[in-house]
C-alpha cells in the first residue's frame, strides 16, 4: 500500500523592520511591510511531517508530542485547507494523481528551542507546516505563493518561507492576494553577518503578540504615526543597506525600528512591557560599545533588536563576534547565548516527499 508522507523544515526569522498590527485579523493583513533576516541554523527549526491516508477519520497535529486541538475556522484549519484546495486543482489537471485531497493529514511538528519564549516558534512552525504540506501535495507553489497560505497561520510565518534577507510586502488588496514575502538578497549576498541570540529568559511570554498588537491597533496614535511616516521610508533604506552590505545604516535602523516597536507597545493602553532590565542593560551595553567605537574614528559594531519577548538578538560582522560574547559574558555571566554560525546555504522552509 502507497504511504503518503513529507517532511520540512524551516527556520526561524528575526524581523530589523518589526511587523506589529493587522488590518484584517481573519487574512491576517498587516498595518505595514517588515523586513526580517532568516536564521540558518541547527538549534532554532521546526520540523513537522504531514502524511495522507484514507484510513485517517480526521485531520490531528501534535505539537513536541502534545495533540493539539484543530479548531475549526482557526488558523491551522484555514492553513490545511488552502494546501487541500491547491491540491485539488493539481489533481483536476492530471487525473492519474492520487486524490489526496480528499484524504484526512496526521501532521506531527517538533520546535528545537522553546516555544513562545519571544523566539518566533509560530514563524517557524506554520512555514514549516505548510512546506511539509507542500511536498507532500507535489504542489508547483513558489516559496512566494506558499507564503500567502503560511500567512494566514501565523503573519510572521510568510518570512520563514525563504532564506536570506526578506520582506514582507504589505499590499493593498482586501484579498490579501498581494500581502506576500519576496526575496531582498539570499543569504550569500552579506554571509559576513552573524546574530547572536541571549536567552534572558524562556518563559512563555506573558502578552502573546496576537493580542498585543490589535490593542495597540485599537489604542495607539503612536503607531498610526508609525505606519505613515517611519516604516514605508525605512523599508526602502533598510533594503538599500542590505543591497550595498551597509552594516552602519542596517544597524542604525534595525536598532531604531526595535526601539519604536517597543514604544509603541509601551503607548498601548493598557501599556505593554516585552523587555526587562537585562534587555535594556544589553541594549545599555551595545550602545556603548557602538559609542566607543565611533569615537575612536571607527563604525557600529553591533545592532541589538527584541520581539515580544526579553531576548536579545544582536546582528554584526563576523570579526566583532567573539568581542560581543566576551562582552556580553563579562557583565551577564548568567546569560546564555548561543551563536548563530548562519549556515551557508540560507534556504528558508525546504520539504521532501517520502513515497513508498
Ligand atoms: C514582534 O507573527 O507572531 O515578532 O500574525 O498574530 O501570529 P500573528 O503574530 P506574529 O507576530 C510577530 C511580531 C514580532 C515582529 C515580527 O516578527 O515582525
Amino acid at each position: 500500500m502507497a504511504v503518503y508522507q513529507a517532511t520540512a523544515s524551516a527556520p526561524v526569522n528575526i524581523a530589523c523592520i518589526k511587523y506589529w498590527g493587522k488590518r484584517d485579523t481573519k487574512l491576517i493583513l498587516p498595518t505595514n511591510s517588515s523586513l526580517s533576516v532568516t536564521l540558518d541554523q541547527d538549534h532554532l527549526r521546526s520540523t513537522t511531517t504531514s502524511r495522507a491516508d484514507s484510513s485517517f477519520e480526521k485531520d490531528r497535529l501534535w505539537l513536541n508530542g502534545v495533540e493539539e486541538e484543530i479548531k475549526e475556522g482557526g488558523r491551522l484549519a484555514t492553513c490545511i485547507r488552502e494546501l487541500k484546495r491547491l491540491r485539488k486543482e493539481v489533481e483536476e489537471k492530471d487525473s492519474s494523481l492520487p486524490k489526496l485531497s480528499s484524504y484526512a493529514v496526521h501532521i506531527s511538528s517538533r520546535n528545537n528551542f522553546p516555544t513562545a519564549a519571544g523566539l518566533a516558534s509560530s514563524a517557524s512552525g506554520f512555514a514549516a507546516l505548510v512546506a511539509s504540506l507542500a511536498a507532500l501535495y507535489q504542489l508547483p507553489a513558489s516559496p512566494s505563493q506558499l507564503s500567502l497560505i503560511a500567512r494566514q497561520g501565523s503573519g510572521s510565518a510568510c518570512r520563514s518561507l525563504f532564506g536570506g534577507f526578506v520582506a514582507w510586502e504589505m499590499g493593498s488588496k482586501s484579498d490579501g492576494s498581494d500581502s506576500l514575502a519576496v526575496e531582498i538578497a539570499p543569504r550569500e549576498h552579506w554571509p559576513d553577518i552573524h546574530a547572536l541570540i541571549c536567552v534572558v529568559s524562556d518563559d512563555k511570554k506573558g502578552t502573546s503578540s496576537t493580542s498585543g498588537m490589535q490593542r495597540t491597533v485599537e489604542t495607539s496614535t503612536l503607531l498610526q504615526h508609525r505606519i505613515k511616516y517611519v516604516v514605508p521610508e525605512r523599508m526602502k533604506a533598510i533594503s538599500a543597506a542590505i543591497r550595498a552590505r551597509d552594516f552602519e545604516a542596517f544597524a542604525r535602523i534595525t536598532m531604531q525600528d526595535s526601539n519604536q516597536f517597543h514604544a509603541v507597545a509601551l503607548d498601548t493602553d493598557p501599556p505593554i512591557f516585552y523587555m526587562n532590565d537585562v534587555s535594556r542593560a544589553i541594549i545599555a551595553l551595545i550602545v556603548e560599545y557602538n559609542r566607543v567605537s565611533v569615537a575612536a574614528g571607527g563604525k557600529l559594531k553591533a545592532a541589538y533588536t527584541y520581539d515580544a519577548g526579553p531576548n536579545a538578538v544582536i546582528y554584526a560582522p563576523k570579526e566583532n563576534l567573539k568581542e560581543i560574547v566576551e562582552l556580553i559574558l563579562n557583565y551577564f555571566p548568567q546569560a546564555e547565548p548561543f551563536k548563530d554560525p548562519f549556515g551557508l546555504f540560507g534556504a528558508g522552509a525546504q520539504g521532501k516527499l517520502v513515497e513508498g
